[in-house]
């Protein structure tokens, strides 16, 4: 009789941590679990109404097509697309790059733009070609919070820049560049989201944008424009893209299919000058070879179709209702010392609430109550955002956006009952975040005033 494999425990035991200890690289000391990831496991939970994830939703493709897809790629190019192939993509995927920026009024050269694993492994081979530990990298207060782990994991100084309603404060991004060169310390890079961003759902004015590409050019420092988002607009007119501004020549492009087509196919790309796009692909070949061939042929059936652009129209439609159904629901069921934003794209918009709420806190409470969203710790690297939450509303039905904000709602003034019973302030009063002087309507306007708390 054969011996049934042996199976390994599910949990570490502290010998076992004990053992390996002395192993581990310097720096998965520094090394941090995305707060999404982490989220996800709870949130698995199917009563959970999860506001928490970046989920596209991905039953609005049709099943019909994806099937025939599969069907025609299996009976006309099973070899091809079971096969390796090249570390840079298919010539053919990069066709299909090309069309995704250029209806966004963007034209880079083929040879400038390599298919990744995502557009999170396009995050992490930048930081592979350009950080050592130690190395300053600016970003958005709040950032990314999927960035934050990539950063850590280089162990990058990570220095986040205020924003405010008009993105990133380029002000203060200039004072930053100042600083920087009089200590005589370079940024590595500066990396944006400028377009419906993640998580604050603010977008770059247009000003902002030619003077942040000026900088970049004046102080020789690329900027990292990360656009997942930018197609999918819901009101407002187009704005252009950094390397648009900037001609590529010091804006590194990084794009994905995740969120107009879907996450699950792990397609995303990077468009960079000659000498840097080099190492990024010696970076990415020592990391997986070659970027998934069989969603790569996906993507190209799809796109042989034409109807991706439909496609996405579709996706407009149905994420600009949810967008609006959560605008409504936060007007009802969160209290009146509640800012937020109004984003005109993108899948989510980021609440402050009263400082002497922690979202940290707050979500275990909420979970208690099946619900859960993004505290906003995970968008900063040094501790400030306590008070703010990020909530998606792109992966959940218009009924599940309602019933989820009434319940964080309802443990919110929880909170804030608690808050007045203990210090004897007023249902209403303006504890934080809208200030008195505001004109009516502020308070639909994140103020971000909060954050300079945590100095840089
Ligand atoms: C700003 C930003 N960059 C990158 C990613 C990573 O996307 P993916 O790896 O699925 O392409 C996301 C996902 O939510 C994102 O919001």
């Amino acid at each position: 009789m054969t011996e049934p494999p042996h199976r390994r425990r599910a949990h570490s035991t502290t010998r076992d941590l004990e053992r390996y200890a002395g192993l581990f690289a310097e720096r998965t000391r520094v090394m941090r679990s995305s707060a999404m990831r982490d989220l996800m496991a709870v949130t698995a939970r199917p009563e959970v109404i999860s506001l928490a994830g970046g989920l596209p939703d991905t039953s609005t493709f049709p099943p019909g097509t994806f099937a025939a897809q599969m069907t025609k790629i299996a009976q006309e190019s099973a070899a091809q697309a079971l096969q390796y192939g090249p570390t840079e993509g298919f010539e053919e995927t990069r066709d299909c790059i090309l069309e995704v920026m250029g209806a966004e009024g963007m034209l880079p050269d083929s040879e400038d733009v390599i298919v990744t694993t995502g557009g999170q492994q396009a995050i992490d081979l930048v930081c592979k070609t350009l950080v050592d530990p130690g190395d300053p990298v600016i970003c958005e207060a709040p950032t990314y919070p999927g960035a934050v782990p990539v950063f850590s994991s280089y162990q990058a100084d990570v220095i986040q820049v205020e924003t405010d309603e008009d993105g990133m404060r380029v002000d203060e991004l200039e004072r930053v560049l100042g600083e920087l060169e009089a200590a005589g310390r370079r940024p590595k890079f500066i990396y944006s989201v400028p377009t419906f961003q993640n998580p604050a759902g603010v977008t770059l004015s247009l000003q902002r944008r030619r003077r942040l590409v000026e900088l970049a050019a004046h102080h020789e420092v690329i900027v990292a424009e990360d656009n997942p988002y930018g197609l999918l607009r819901y009101g407002g007119d187009p704005l252009p893209p950094l390397y648009q501004l900037d001609g590529g020549d010091y804006v590194v492009y990084l794009g994905t299919f995740s969120k107009i087509l879907s996450p699950g196919i792990r397609l995303g790309w990077a468009v960079a000058p000659p000498p840097l796009m080099e190492k990024i692909v010696l970076g990415k070949q020592a990391s997986d070879l070659c970027t998934s061939t069989l969603t790569q042929y996906f993507v190209r059936e799809y796109f042989a179709e034409r109807r991706w652009r439909e496609y996405v129209a579709s996706l407009i439609d149905i994420y600009r209702a949810r967008r609006d159904v959560m605008l409504e629901a936060l007007e009802a069921h969160f209290p009146p010392q509640a800012a937020w934003t109004r984003p005109e794209g993108g899948l989510f918009i980021w609440a402050t609430l009263p400082d002497y709420i922690d979202t940290g806190d707050l979500l275990a409470r909420a979970l208690r109550e099946d619900v859960a969203f993004v505290p906003g710790q995970a968008a900063f690297v040094d501790g400030r955002g306590g008070s703010s939450m990020r909530l998606n509303f792109s992966g959940v039905t218009e009924d599940e956006i309602r019933e989820g904000v009434r319940r964080i709602g309802e443990v919110i003034a929880e909170q804030v009952e608690l808050f007045e019973t203990l210090t004897g302030h007023e249902v209403g009063s303006p504890v934080a975040g809208r200030q008195s002087a505001d004109p009516p309507g502020a308070a639909d306007v994140l103020p971000f005033r909060r954050s300079a708390r945590g100095g840089r």
